[in-house]
Order: structure tokens, then C-alpha cells, then sequence
């Protein structure tokens, strides 16, 4: 007889989760009538140099879900320390979400966001299923960096990487 594993808590999943530093990103494209759309996410992962590729994934249930699927592209805006309020701006559903946000038009007019620590044009490869998740897979056809500071998510919260205690 085969013994089921126990069931899983998701709040103490999610908790586990969290112990994992993550950047924070704004995710975007376009939607209906050329609309732009973004979202705050912090799923991405690097995946391959040749072809470069990265990924990262997207609740089926988000309103923006449908604009993502339908365009042939997404551009990953790595935020900034300075840039919380953008990422809260973008975690809430709302038709209004691009309002007072400094923005370019990028790959097939995906937005490019003003004053990101680095920014990843991509050309969408392949979307998988990720349960209640689709995983997107990006081809990176343009990036650009800086040496601003990122913005950190760590155990639900953001965090201050302002005291550098690393060893090189
Ligand atoms: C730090 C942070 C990371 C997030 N990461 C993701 C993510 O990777 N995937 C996702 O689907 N939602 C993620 N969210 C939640 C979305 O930002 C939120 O559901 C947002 O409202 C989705 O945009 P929409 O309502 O326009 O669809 C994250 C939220 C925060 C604050």
C-alpha cells in the first residue's frame, strides 16, 4: 500500500517561499487597442545565453493575463531601490496603472520604464503550463544596464540593501 504525502499548507509554503531574496520587476506590454499594460512580479529567473533566455510566470487569474498571451512580446523592467511606489502602483488591479509613470515605447511598443535599474526586451518564445501559473519564456532581443541599486523583496517585504555588509 502506497502512503500519501501529507497535504500541503499553503500559508506555510508561501512562508518557505519567502525565505528566498528575490528583485523586483514591472513587467510589460500591450493590450487592447494598443493599451499599455504592466505588472509587478518577481518569478524571473535567467535560463540561457545561446539563445538568451529568461523566464517567468504569471497567475492565470490576473486580469492582465490575456494582453500577455495575445502579444508577440514583453519587456522586464528590474526596478530600483527608488521605485517601490511603482511596484505597488503595479501589484493592484486598475485601468490606471501607468498614470504619473515616465515611460518609452520598446520592443513592438512594450514600455520601456524611465529610471529601471536595467531593462530586458524580449520576444516571447514559448509559454508553458505552469499550474495555476503560465510560465513565459523570453527571447532577450535588447537590454541595458546600470549601476542604480535594486529593489529587494525578501519575506513578504521589501528590504534595504542601503547596509552593505558583502565580502568580495
Ligand atoms: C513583490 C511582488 C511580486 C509579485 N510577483 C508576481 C508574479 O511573479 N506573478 C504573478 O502573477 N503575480 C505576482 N505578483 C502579484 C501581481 O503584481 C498582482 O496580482 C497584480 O495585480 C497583477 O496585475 P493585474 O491585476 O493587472 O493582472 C507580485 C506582487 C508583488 C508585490
Amino acid at each position: 500500500m502506497t502512503t500519501n504525502p501529507p497535504p500541503i499548507d499553503s500559508m506555510l509554503l508561501r512562508k518557505t517561499l519567502g525565505c528566498f531574496p528575490t528583485g523586483v520587476i514591472v513587467v510589460t506590454t500591450l493590450g487592447d487597442h494598443g493599451l499599455p499594460v504592466g505588472m509587478t512580479i518577481n518569478s524571473f529567473s535567467s535560463v540561457s545565453l545561446e539563445p538568451p533566455l529568461v523566464l517567468w510566470s504569471i497567475a492565470r487569474s490576473a486580469p492582465s493575463h490575456g494582453a500577455f498571451r495575445t502579444h508577440p512580446g514583453f519587456t522586464l523592467n528590474i526596478l530600483s531601490d527608488e521605485q517601490q511606489l511603482v511596484s505597488k502602483q503595479f501589484a493592484t488591479p486598475s485601468d490606471e496603472k501607468f498614470k504619473g509613470i515616465d515611460w518609452q515605447p520598446g520592443f513592438k511598443g512594450t514600455p520601456v520604464i524611465q529610471d529601471a535599474v536595467a531593462v530586458l526586451q524580449c520576444k516571447t518564445y514559448q509559454v508553458y503550463d505552469g499550474g495555476d501559473h503560465e510560465i513565459f519564456l523570453g527571447e532577450v532581443v535588447d537590454f541595458k544596464s546600470s549601476d542604480k541599486k535594486p529593489l529587494v523583496f525578501y519575506n513578504g517585504q521589501f528590504v534595504d540593501l542601503a547596509t552593505d555588509t558583502s565580502t568580495h
